[in-house]
C-alpha cells in the first residue's frame, strides 16, 4: 500500500507543502498515542482554565495544542498558526510559506467517555510581509490543503490538496499512514441526517420545517424514511458523511443570543467544507457557500450544513422560502 509521502509525491504536491503535511501527520501519530493511553497516561479530565471562547479546557485540549505548537515551531515552512486553544495567532517562523489553523482536539466532550475525537487542520498561504491576525482572514476557497485525523477504532487521516480526497489508515505497528481510499466520493442522495435534536426549539423556521419534514418519513413531503446519527464530534460525523453520505448540520440557534452559531469557521467549517466539496458534496450556511465567506475574526463561528449534494440542496430550498407570515414554531 502507498504511504502518505508517496501519495504526495504522486500528486506533485510542492516539497514545502509535503513537508508540512508530513509534519502534521507525524504529530497526529503522537496525539493518537496520547489518546490511546487515556487514563493510563493521566490525560483525561478537565483543567481549571478556559479558552478564549469561554469553554473549560480539557487536559487533552491543552496537551494536543502544545504538541502541535511545538511541532510547528520546529517546522520551517510555517510562519504562524491559529488554534482553537490560543487566544491570538502565534508566530512561529520568519521564512515559511504557510499559515496553519487547527482544532487540536475536536469533540473534546467525548474524551472522558472514550468516544470519538479528532484533529482538524487548514493550511493557507502566508502573505508577504508582516504577519498579523489579518493575514489569516482569507476565504476558505484559498486553502491549499485541509485534513482531519479521526482517533477511532483505527486512526484515519482524510486529506485534500485540491485533488479530491484521500483516506489513509494509520498502521499502528509502523506508525505510517497508508492509503486506503484514493478517491472519496460522497453519494449525492442520502436518508441519514445528523443534528443535535435537543436544540430544536431554538432553531430558525427553515431548519425547524426541514427537520420536521424529514421526521415525517414516508408520509411527509420527502416521501422516505430518514435515520439519525449524532456523534458530538464533527470529525466523527463528517467522516461518516465521507464514508456513506448523509447531511450534517449545526444550524443557527437562539439558545444564547450572543452565540447563534457553534462551529468555528477557520478551523472547523472551512477545512471540512473543502474536504466535503472535494469529495463531491456541498457545504453551506443555509444562505452562502461556506468557502466563500470573508472571515472577520480567527475565532468567528458560523452555521454549517454539509454533506450529500442533493440533500444539502433540499435543505437550502427551505432557506429560500419566506416564513414571515407563518405562526412561530
Ligand atoms: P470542540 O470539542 O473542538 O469544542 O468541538 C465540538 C463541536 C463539534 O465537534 C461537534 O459537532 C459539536 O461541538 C457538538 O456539539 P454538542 O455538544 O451541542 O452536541
Ligand atoms: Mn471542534
Ligand atoms: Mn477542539
Amino acid at each position: 500500500m502507498q504511504t502518505l509521502a508517496q501519495t504526495l509525491k504522486q500528486q506533485a504536491v510542492s516539497p514545502a507543502l509535503s513537508q508540512l503535511l508530513l509534519t502534521l501527520a507525524q504529530s497526529s501519530v503522537a496525539i493518537s498515542q496520547a489518546v490511546r493511553h487515556g487514563a493510563l497516561a493521566g490525560v483525561l479530565g478537565a483543567t481549571t482554565q478556559e479558552n478564549v471562547q469561554g469553554e473549560t479546557q480539557k487536559k487533552l485540549d491543552v496537551i494536543t495544542n502544545e504538541m502541535l505548537k511545538d511541532a510547528l515551531k520546529a517546522e520551517s515552512t510555517v510562519r504562524a498558526l491559529a488554534s482553537e486553544e490560543e487566544d491570538h495567532i502565534v508566530e512561529v517562523g520568519d521564512i515559511g510559506e504557510f499559515l496553519v489553523c487547527f482544532d487540536p482536539l475536536d469533540g473534546s466532550s467525548n474524551i472522558d467517555i472514550n468516544s470519538l475525537v479528532g484533529t482538524i487542520f487548514s493550511v493557507l498561504p502566508a502573505p508577504e510581509g508582516e504577519i498579523s491576525e489579518q493575514s489569516f482572514l482569507q476565504k476558505g476557497s484559498e486553502q491549499l490543503a485541509a485534513a482531519y485525523v479521526l482517533y477511532g477504532p483505527s486512526t484515519m487521516l482524510a486529506l485534500t490538496t485540491g485533488q479530491g480526497v484521500q483516506l489513509f489508515t494509520l498502521n499502528p505497528d509502523s506508525g505510517e499512514y497508508l492509503l486506503t481510499n484514493e478517491a472519496v466520493n460522497i453519494p449525492k442522495d442520502t436518508a441519514e441526517f445528523a443534528i443535535n435534536m435537543s436544540n430544536q426549539r431554538f432553531w430558525e423556521a427553515p431548519m425547524q420545517t426541514y427537520i420536521a419534514d424529514l421526521l415525517l418519513g414516508k408520509i411527509g413531503p420527502r416521501e422516505k424514511s430518514f435515520n439519525m446519527r449524532w456523534i458530538a464530534a464533527m470529525v466523527g460525523d463528517v467522516h461518516r458523511v465521507l464514508s456513506r453520505g448523509g447531511i450534517f448540520t449545526y444550524p443557527t440557534d437562539n439558545k444564547n443570543p450572543d452565540k447563534p452559531y457553534k462551529l468555528r469557521l477557520m478551523y472547523e467549517a472551512n477545512p471540512m467544507a473543502l474536504l466535503v466539496e472535494q469529495a463531491g458534496g456541498k457545504a453551506s450556511t443555509g444562505y452562502q457557500r461556506i468557502l466563500d465567506i470573508q472571515p472577520e475574526q480567527i475565532h468567528q463561528r458560523v452555521a454549517v450544513i454539509l454533506g450529500s449534494a442533493n440533500e444539502v440542496d433540499a435543505c437550502l430550498e427551505y432557506h429560500q422560502q419566506d416564513y414571515s407570515g407563518e405562526p412561530e414554531l
